[in-house]
């Protein structure tokens, strides 16, 4: 049984209180290497926007293409496609019905139906639904990425196309037990996490055993800035994001934006 992660309470909490949230992701800089913590800090909202851009630029939009947003969270990918072409039909597919309701509740269309709950690995879709899938940052999540990739490529039409970005760890080199502990960290904070350590060999075999040519972009660089917003509370104490800042800083952690073509 796939299970919603437990750090969205905390998303869910801030929504509660007032904040206004469109993306949960690392985002994207263009030019990281001149951005220092205060304009990280001032500057995220801005680059998970920038993100969710690039992907949906790689999906290659016509106005006809129906589009399904798989782990759509608050839903902020899928209204950046609605602004740039109002007349595709997108949506949202969340295993969390808390945040879908969040996004109808963004929705200028009130009772609309462009939001759907279910498990990214058994879509609650006929084959050939849909002409574009979109996955921001929510794959390292699913029970296994061999099973997304095979329920996309059914509900895909023939010449369909996946466009995701996804984390990718590779094993720190560290003795065993200091890999454990990152392990149990990282499941602690983000489970589920079921293929850690999987590597992009794994991903581009999975891809490739279903059907799916893939080309990745590695933008790891463009995330660096990212970091210096994670990895600490408001109260300065560390929260699971400093996992992810130290599998960063050992380049152990990849960010890549991947396109999957119908072969
Ligand atoms: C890091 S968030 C990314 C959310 C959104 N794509 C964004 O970029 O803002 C991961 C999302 O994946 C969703 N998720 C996790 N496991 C899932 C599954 N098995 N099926 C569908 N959605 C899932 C979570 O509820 C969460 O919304």
């Amino acid at each position: 049984m796939a299970r919603i992660p437990a750090y969205l309470d905390a998303f869910l909490a801030a929504v509660a209180e007032g904040a206004a949230i469109d993306h949960v992701h690392l985002g994207h800089w263009d030019e990281p290497e001149a951005i220092g913590p205060v304009r990280a800090r001032a500057g995220f909202a801005g680059a998970q926007e920038r993100l969710s851009a690039a992907l949906v630029a790689w999906l290659d939009l016509a106005p006809e293409h129906r589009v399904l947003d798989v782990g759509c969270g608050f839903g902020g990918t899928l209204r950046a496609i609605r602004r740039s072409d109002p007349k595709v039909a997108v949506i949202g597919l969340n295993l969390d019905p808390r945040q879908l309701a969040v996004g109808l509740r963004y929705d200028d269309r009130p009772r609309n139906a462009a939001w759907v709950a279910g498990d990214a690995c058994r879509l609650p879709f006929a084959g050939a639904a849909f002409d574009r899938l979109l996955c921001v940052e929510a794959a390292f999540h699913f029970a296994s990425r061999r099973a997304f990739f095979g329920e996309a490529q059914r509900v895909l039409t023939r010449k369909g196309v996946l466009v995701m970005s996804d984390i990718v760890l590779t094993r720190p080199p560290l003795p065993p037990e200091r890999v454990a502990l990152f392990a149990d960290g990282l499941e602690d904070a983000f489970g589920p996490w079921p293929a850690k350590w999987a590597g992009i060999d794994a991903i581009r075999r999975d891809a490739e055993a279903v059907g799916f040519s893939l080309r990745v972009t590695d933008a790891t660089a463009n995330t660096e800035p990212s970091f210096y917003t994670i990895g600490l509370d408001r109260g300065g104490r560390p929260t699971g994001g400093a996992l992810l800042r130290e599998l960063h800083r050992l380049g152990c952690l990849h960010y890549l934006h991947l396109r999957l073509d119908k072969r």
